[in-house]
C-alpha cells in the first residue's frame, strides 16, 4: 500500500462504503483517482460491487462480469463440484458438456477449465437466449484460452442441432427460478442484474418452477447413456425437481443441500 492510500481509503468509508469495499475498489482502482471517483460513485447509486470492479472470482476462474448477465453467486461453485464429481464416475475420456442458461460461463467454462488441469479435454456448448450474455460468456473464454467452446444463442433445447441427441454427458444448468413474488421480497440490488436471468413462471403449482421444468425433462433425449444432469435450483423446489426428475426417466437421482443447508443441486443420470 502506497502512502497515499489510507487517506484514500478514510475518504471512501466517509463517503459511505463498508471498510472492505472501500479496501477493494482502493486495491482495484488506487492508482487512478478518475475511475475511483467513477466507482464509488456507481456503487453509493447501489450498482453491485461485482459489476463496478468489473470481474470476479469464480473457483479458479476470474471472470469479467457486467450488467450482461447475473453476477455468478457462491452456491453455484457447489453445483460445478457436483458436476466434475458426476463426470469423473461416467469415466469418459473426452466428455461433452452442455451448459444451458450460461451467462457468464461459470459453470461451463469452470468445468473445462478443472476438467484440463486434471489431462481430460472436454467441449463444451455455452447455451443461452441472451445474445448479450453468451457475448460475455465468449469474452471469458477468450479471457481464460479456453477455446473447444461452441456458443448457441435459443431457447433451452430448442436451440441445439439434432445430431447432438443422446451424445451429450453432462447437462449442467442454473436456469431462472425466482418466483415473481418472492422476487419483490429481494434486495433491490438485484434490480442491476438482468431480470430475464433470475425470474421464472410458475408451473406445476409451484412458484418459479416453469424453467427447471423444462430443462429436466427435455435432459433424456440430449443425454447420452449414463449421462449426468446437475441443476441449481430454490429451496422450495426439492420435491419437485425429484418428482421432474423420475417423470423424465432419469435415475440415481440425488438433491444436495448448499453449505447453508438449503436444497440446492440435483444430481440425476440417464439410465
Ligand atoms: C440464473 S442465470 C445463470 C447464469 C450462469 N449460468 C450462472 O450460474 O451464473 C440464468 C441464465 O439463463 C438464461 N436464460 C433464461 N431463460 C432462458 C431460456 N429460455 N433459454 C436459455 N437461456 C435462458 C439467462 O439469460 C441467464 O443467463
Amino acid at each position: 500500500m502506497t502512502g497515499a492510500e489510507p487517506t484514500v481509503l478514510a475518504r471512501l468509508v466517509a463517503a459511505g462504503l463498508e471498510r472492505r469495499e472501500a479496501r477493494w475498489l482502493t486495491e482495484e482502482f488506487g492508482a487512478d483517482s478518475v475511475a475511483l471517483e467513477g466507482a464509488l460513485a456507481r456503487r453509493l447509486a447501489g450498482e453491485p460491487l461485482q459489476y463496478v470492479i468489473g470481474h470476479w472470482p469464480f473457483r479458479g476462474l476470474d471472470l469479467d462480469v457486467d450488467p450482461r448477465a447475473l453476477i455468478p453467486r457462491p452456491e453455484t461453485e457447489e453445483l460445478v463440484g457436483y458436476a466434475i464429481d458426476a463426470l469423473a464416475q461416467s469415466n469418459v475420456a473426452a466428455p461433452v458438456v452442455l451448459d444451458l442458461g450460461c451467462g457468464t460461463g461459470a459453470i461451463g467454462l469452470s468445468i473445462l477449465a478443472e476438467l484440463a488441469e486434471r489431462g481430460v479435454s472436454a467441449t463444451l456448448i455455452a447455451l443461452d437466449e441472451s445474445h448479450d450474455a453468451l457475448a460475455l460468456c465468449r469474452q471469458n473464454a477468450i479471457k481464460h484460452r479456453l477455446f473447444a467452446v461452441s456458443f448457441v444463442e435459443g431457447s433451452w433445447y430448442e436451440g441445439l442441432d439434432d445430431s447432438l441427441a443422446g451424445r451429450v454427458d453432462l447437462i449442467v444448468s442454473n436456469p431462472p427460478y425466482v418466483g415473481a413474488l418472492e422476487r419483490e421480497t429481494l434486495d433491490p440490488v438485484l434490480d442491476h442484474e438482468p431480470a430475464g436471468a433470475l425470474v421464472a413462471p410458475d408451473a406445476e403449482g409451484v412458484a418459479g418452477f416453469a424453467d427447471l421444468a423444462v430443462v429436466i425433462a427435455g435432459a433424456p433425449h440430449w443425454l447420452s447413456h449414463g449421462g449426468a444432469l446437475v441443476v441449481e435450483h430454490g429451496e422450495g423446489h426439492r420435491e419437485a425437481v425429484r418428482r421432474a426428475a423420475y417423470g423424465a426417466g432419469l435415475r440415481d437421482v440425488v438433491d444436495h443441500d448448499d453449505l447453508a443447508g438449503r436444497p440446492r443441486v440435483l444430481v440425476a443420470r440417464r439410465p
